[in-house]
């Protein structure tokens, strides 16, 4: 699916003394597979062009665009559409309904009317993902799961019913570093296999280089950059001037460039760091 972002504003409380503008003249276009972060910092207006591009806010002006109909119209054309836009919020709570986990999962599939056999496939399938045991989670009450169950759960629900597109939204919040790392592995793995379309907002310059390929960075509503995740999270000018720090392989290949070091300085990971550090190291048989 094609989504086309054109000069898109949203105000919140229009002609109101609440009126908050969060969004404003944004242009973007995202192509089917691609894997877009969005970053920027608290109050920029992310969660809100998510929610824009799930169709659940209508415009304040300009235009979201699923294959050429409006997100939000109230069309059994758009209503498709959305249907294939799967978004885990930012907070999670506000999509858990049901009272087991096993059927908050099955919620999804069971609505596009897949069989009662099809469906527990997807429920096991989804919790595997999400790291989710599916023996120990049999009768527990969603709203009583920790912090990062309860995220699981929600991208549980939302990845049962494959959507073709998918918007997390902060998805590494209240999870541990392990649990984190493994999480963003299968879930890697699975949009590579099915050619998703991943949009992932984050203020974790980690999860965004190991997820996207693509950077958008937006800053008091508007787009501030966009291009190559290398090039954006390694451009220390524009990060410090939205309050973000490079990534810390980002700033040590850095400062070795400034001691003489003919290093790239625009890998983002650590491994990518090191193999970066060990090529130089070799290619100069250790002299600087
Ligand atoms: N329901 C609402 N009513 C009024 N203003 C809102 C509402 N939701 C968000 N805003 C305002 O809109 C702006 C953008 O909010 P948004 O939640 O999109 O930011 P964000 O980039 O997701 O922030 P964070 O990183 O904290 O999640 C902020 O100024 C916020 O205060
Ligand atoms: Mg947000």
């Amino acid at each position: 699916m094609l989504i086309s972002v054109e000069g898109l504003g949203y105000t919140y409380a229009p002609s109101t003394p609440l009126a908050r503008t969060a969004l404003r003249g944004v242009d973007l276009e995202i192509r089917q597979g691609e894997r877009v972060g969005i970053l920027g910092p608290t109050g920029s207006g992310k969660s809100t062009l998510a929610q824009l591009i799930a169709g659940l806010l209508r415009p304040t002006s300009g235009h979201v665009l699923l294959d050429g109909v409006a997100a939000h119209a109230r069309t059994a054309d758009a209503r498709l559409r959305r249907l294939k836009v799967g978004m885990a919020f930012q907070y999670p709570e506000h999509q858990i309904f049901e009272q087991t986990v096993p059927r908050e999962v099955a919620f999804g599939p069971r609505n596009l009317g897949l069989n009662d056999a099809e469906v527990e496939a997807r429920v096991a399938w989804a919790l595997d993902i999400v790291g989710l045991d599916p023996v120990e989670m049999a009768d527990r009450v969603p709203l009583t799961l920790s912090g990062g169950e309860m995220r699981r759960l929600a991208l549980a629900g939302i990845l049962a019913m494959r959507p073709p597109v998918l918007i997390l939204d902060e998805p590494t919040a209240n999870l541990d570093p392990r649990g984190r790392q493994e999480l963003l592995t299968r879930v890697l793995t699975w949009q590579a296999e099915t050619e998703l379309t991943l949009i992932v907002i984050s203020h974790n310059l980690d999860d965004l280089a190991r997820l996207a390929e693509r950077v958008v960075l937006l800053v008091a509503g508007q787009v501030a950059a966009d291009g190559p995740a290398r090039e954006v999270l390694s451009d220390r000018p524009l990060l410090e001037d939205a309050s973000f720090d490079v990534p810390p392989p980002v700033a040590l290949l850095q400062a070795l460039r400034q001691s003489g070091w003919a290093v790239a300085t625009n890998r983002l990971l650590a491994e990518e760091a090191a193999t970066e550090i060990a090529q130089v190291w070799s290619s100069t048989g250790g002299m600087v």
